[in-house]
């Protein structure tokens, strides 16, 4: 069942294909066939374009000069920053703080937030199926506090359970920090409702938006969201781009993580006064090229629609898991493709994922084989790592097809 051809949803991927220049390699003699879009995705020109005419044309530091080169940079950079806010939903541009993603994200609110408000015997409820910078950033935290970490189970299927939630949110909690998208089984938890019973007992909502904001339209007002971390090279962008979202009184009442120049307002021998956010949280020569290349990441995307880009993977992802069904793998998390996103775990046939990954690569398929930094999640599914086969705009069912005709080459090799 092709569903998808070389055209899903309303993308037309092959034009899409064709930005996107790593895609003509072949690895091993073999066309690249990118599965891996979870971990980072691939670049079209338009960005890796606009990052090289920046350094060609436009290279200076921030704020710092008053020439036409460092006026140029300043302007572009801001404008990433409205560009970024818009297509979050962010209410105004300050409440967009600049940073490499998501890991630097989370421990600016568990240093910044959290060790300014939590104490003795809070919660911070986390659940069983965070990446690991949604865990070890609140363990540092709560370790200097006296905070107290508590997980939302998980059902069979890989879904959140939110049957004993009301016994797991109450008055204690103070913070709800959860995945948008989980980056191993693509389930998608109920943020709104999860959002709202967080802040009926007062908690702060801190959203691990990795994987969720590359693939879904978002808007966190809506959604009701205090905190959302963006990672840019996920979305198209350059490595190190992205950053925070945080609710502007939020942000104004947390302290400053990273101390450094072009933070503050002035500085005293034993203290310092600090500029207003976001500019309170961006200490030192900022990631320019990377967030700028962010905005045309962004220009692309909506160039392609939101709606469009999450109609294209719900396709893909049926699409794999009815194929990998078919010959023998065993597929994680939920079925059903609107309550996930794509990204696609699973076990085949006893071949250990690390020796299946190695095999599929001499095949030209690229797939992560690994624990995918849950290391509690891969407790629940009683595995060691998985492999995982996850979609962006430029995949096709033809590299469902390749992926799944690997995976009988690399049964041949083990058999
Ligand atoms: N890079 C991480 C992954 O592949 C987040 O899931």
């Amino acid at each position: 069942m092709a569903v998808t051809e070389r055209r899903a949803g309303s993308i037309d991927v092959e034009s899409v294909r064709a930005d996107f220049p790593i895609l003509g390699r072949t690895p091993h003699g073999k066309k690249l066939v990118y599965l891996d879009s979870a971990n980072t995705s691939q670049k079209p020109r338009q960005v890796i374009d606009t990052v090289s005419e920046y350094y060609r044309e436009h290279n200076a530091n921030l704020y710092r000069a008053v020439y036409e080169l460092a006026e140029e940079a300043t302007a572009m950079f801001e404008t990433a920053r409205l560009k970024l806010a818009a297509f979050i939903g962010a209410p105004d541009p300050t409440t967009v703080v600049f940073n490499r993603g998501t890991t630097e994200s989370i421990n600016l609110v568990a240093n910044g937030w959290g060790r300014r408000f939590l104490k003795e015997g809070d919660e911070v409820l986390l659940t069983d199926m965070e990446h690991h910078s949604n865990i070890v950033p609140w363990q540092l935290v709560a370790n200097a506090t006296g905070a107290v970490l508590r997980y939302l189970p998980l059902t069979e299927e890989g879904s959140l359970d939110l049957t004993n939630l009301e016994s797991l949110i109450t008055e204690r909690t103070k913070v709800l920090a959860v995945t948008g998208q989980s980056n191993v089984l693509g389930t998608l938890p109920p943020l709104k409702e999860l959002a709202s019973a967080a802040h009926a007992v007062g908690a702060v909502v801190v959203v691990d938006g990795a994987q969720l904001v590359p693939h879904n339209p978002v808007d966190v007002v809506d959604l009701g969201i205090d905190f959302l971390t963006i990672s840019g090279h996920k979305m198209l962008g350059p490595t190190a781009s992205g950053g925070l979202y945080g609710r502007r009184e939020l942000l104004d009442a947390m302290d400053p993580f990273l101390g450094g120049g072009e933070m503050i307002m002035e500085v005293f021998p034993d203290h310092s006064t600090y500029k207003e956010p976001p500019h309170k949280f961006e200490a030192g020569t900022m990631n320019i090229a990377q967030e700028i290349g962010l905005a045309a990441a962004i220009d692309y995307l909506e160039s392609l629609g939101m709606d469009a880009v999450r109609e294209h993977e719900k396709q893909l992802t049926a699409y794999a898991i009815g194929r990998l069904e078919d010959a023998g793998a065993v597929v994680h998390g939920p079925k059903d493709v609107e309550v996930r996103g794509g990204a696609v775990s699973f076990w085949y046939r006893d071949i250990h994922p690390h020796d299946l990954a190695q095999v599929l690569d001499q095949e030209g398929v690229c797939v992560r084989a690994s624990h995918h930094c849950a290391q509690i999640l891969m407790r629940h599914l009683g595995v060691p790592a998985t492999t995982r086969a996850s979609f962006y705009v430029y995949n096709t069912t033809e590299d469902v097809d390749a992926l799944v005709d690997a995976l009988a080459r690399a049964e041949a090799v083990f058999a």
